[in-house]
């Protein structure tokens, strides 16, 4: 067993065909090189763990190499660690122990490991056989800029869905490029300061993640008034055939420490509610938020969202998890981490785009997002 190399491309290229299929999105080499690099690991190739047997690939452990800010009783640390994404060894080896050893080398690599949206049927019993605390589904929230597309779109049940009260008396902000110096100024005196398990979110990071990313293109939403900055993307809906679209919200970060305490935040809520504004200009008809903290709640509640499990007690979801695709089907988001002293998710901060849960589903033959 070894970490991958560059030179490994070939040999996991084929294993993914072999065992996930030829339509991976990660068989784009690009998106791939991209997804595992990762940040704070710089002139690395790469983190994640290869198994051989005589001399031929049957394992890959995917692992993304990150920094973590990481709250102890000193002060806050941070940690290099690990996001886990795409496990799989060849059936012919399962069942033998083998993935335990592959686990096993990864602890021993990483003092942090953490991962989102892991098979509950399969790797999530190992994890928490290795002390790993689960959160089985990240929060959603939800939101509907225009109800009647929105019904029209994803059905009836679509109207359980309040409108989200936009103000004409403020103006929309537009998205718009942005220094990642910046946003990690603003981190750093937030989720940092208010002691935050997270993603460290540094200004590597955001130029990793965001600024360059393989994937999809986000924008970010910086608040003049200095309440924050939001990132987001645009998902057009292809049954609408681009006509509309639903603004998936990846990160919030409202600036004021307090807010990370559950304090309802106003000025964070009225930049929030002029950048729905602008999303509505330009097509979307809804909004969605994934987080494992509930901390955002109250200053979500203000510009319209509701918390997805108050909504579907009839197991019938007023959104799809997916837009695209496999239409409504989809696990919810689960979330896990193992790092010293954390009990609890209300004070962790992962989101949709930790790990690997926030990269293309399809490609079309020249590598363009489908969706
Ligand atoms: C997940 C996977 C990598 C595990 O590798 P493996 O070699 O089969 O696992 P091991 O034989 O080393 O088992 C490790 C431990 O987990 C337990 N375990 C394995 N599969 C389990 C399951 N489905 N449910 C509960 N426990 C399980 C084993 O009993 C063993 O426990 P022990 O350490 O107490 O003896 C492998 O089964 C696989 O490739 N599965 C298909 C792909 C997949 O689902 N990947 C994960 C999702 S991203």
């Amino acid at each position: 067993m070894r970490t991958y190399s560059e030179s490994d491309w070939e040999a996991v290229g084929n294993f993914i065909v072999s065992q996930w299929g030829s339509g991976h999105p990660m068989l784009v080499r690009r998106l791939f090189d991209w997804q595992f690099r990762g940040f704070g690991a710089e002139g690395q190739g790469g983190a994640s763990l290869l198994l051989f047997v005589e001399g031929e690939l049957v394992g890959f452990r995917g692992i993304i190499p990150g920094l973590y800010q990481v709250p102890s009783p000193r002060g806050m640390q941070v940690l290099p660690g690990g996001s886990l994404a795409m496990w799989m060894l060849r059936e012919e080896f399962r069942g033998r122990g083998l993935g335990r050893i592959m686990h096993a080398e990864a602890e021993r690599l990483f003092p942090v490991l953490a991962g989102a949206g892991s098979n509950p049927e399969t790797s999530v019993p190992i994890y928490l056989k290795n002390g790993f605390r689960l959160l089985e589904s990240m929060e959603r929230y939800l939101a509907a800029l225009d109800p009647p597309a929105c019904q029209s779109l994803f059905g009836n049940r679509a109207a359980e869905l309040p409108r989200a009260p936009v103000s004409d008396k403020e103006p929309p902000i537009a998205p718009s490029p942005c220094d990642p110096a910046i946003l990690a100024r603003i981190w750093e005196g937030s989720a940092f300061e208010a002691g935050f398990f997270s993603l460290y979110r540094n200004e590597e990071f955001w130029r990793w993640r965001i600024l360059e990313s393989q994937g999809f293109r986000y924008e970010i939403f910086l608040d003049p008034e200095g309440a924050g900055f939001a990132v987001a993307r645009l998902e057009p809906l292809l049954s609408s055939e681009g006509a509309f679209s639903v603004l998936r919200l990846i990160d919030l970060v409202p600036a004021r420490p307090s807010t990370w305490h559950a304090v309802e935040d106003l000025p964070f809520a009225r930049f929030l509610g002029r950048c729905l504004a602008w999303s509505r200009e330009t097509g979307c008809i809804a909004a969605d938020f994934h987080c494992t903290t509930g901390v955002f709640r109250p200053t979500l509640a203000r510009v319209g969202f509701v918390r997805e499990r108050d909504l579907s007690g009839d197991g019938v979801l007023p959104l799809p998890r997916l837009f695209n695709g496999a239409q409504g089907r989809g696990r919810p988001i689960n979330a896990l981490v193992k790092a010293p002293g954390i009990e609890s998710f209300e004070r962790v901060y992962m989101v949709k785009s930790d790990n690997d849960m926030d990269r293309p589903r399809r490609l079309d033959a020249d590598g363009n997002v489908l969706y």
